[in-house]
């Protein structure tokens, strides 16, 4: 098997849309930060949508969302949350990379956890690059692995070295984010 082949590590869809996770994550705390009405923005790594409903929220009907997961599974879950809640302006994709999304087309990008579940590491970082608009920025966060064992696994230095050119860095023990803006 090639470094490529390794599979995805997937989160099942029950545990990422927890009721549970609202308590201590609140998605509009971080997403205000970043997203605005008619935006172009991206969900890299989406899951069953605990950021895409948000983001689709505040984009408004005259903004677009990407949202990307190589989870079918949890492609589907979002398909049929957001025909629940008769939201329209969400793309969704099955993908391993950000290849449904065109170059330089997305004013923020959001990529939680994602990085720390695949091997294509140095791949995603560029494709998220290539996404973004002039101007455009990206947050961009993983969970802290063992390097060595697993090869999905990553650490500070190989993930702050993916993003040499971010704006604001910042690590705890089990956690590691960038801002990034092209
Ligand atoms: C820890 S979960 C986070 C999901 C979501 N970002 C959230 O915060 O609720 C990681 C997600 O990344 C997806 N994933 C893993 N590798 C991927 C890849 N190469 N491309 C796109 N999605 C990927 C997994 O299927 C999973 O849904």
């Amino acid at each position: 098997m090639t470094q490529t082949e390794i599979k995805d590590r997937h989160i099942p869809t029950f545990l990422l849309s927890s009721p549970l996770r609202r308590v201590f994550e609140n998605p509009y705390t971080l997403l205000r930060q970043f997203v605005k009405g008619g935006m172009t923005v991206a969900d890299h790594g989406s899951g069953p949508g605990y950021y895409t409903v948000p983001m689709a929220k505040l984009v408004g009907e005259n903004g677009t969302v990407y949202a990307v997961d190589s989870d079918q599974k949890a492609v589907m879950a979002l398909e049929k949350k957001l025909e629940k809640l008769g939201i329209k302006n969400v793309k969704a994709y099955v993908s391993r990379d950000l290849s449904p999304i065109p170059d330089e087309s997305v004013d923020f990008l959001l990529s939680k956890d994602v990085l720390c579940c695949t091997v294509l590491h140095k791949e995603l970082a560029q494709d998220i690059w290539r996404v973004l608009k002039r101007g455009g920025k990206a947050y961009i966060t993983v969970r802290l692995g063992k390097v060595g064992k697993d090869p999905r696994a990553i650490g500070a230095e190989e993930f702050f070295s993916l993003f040499s050119n971010a704006k604001e860095k910042g690590k705890t023990r089990l956690k590691a984010w960038v801002i990034i803006e092209k």
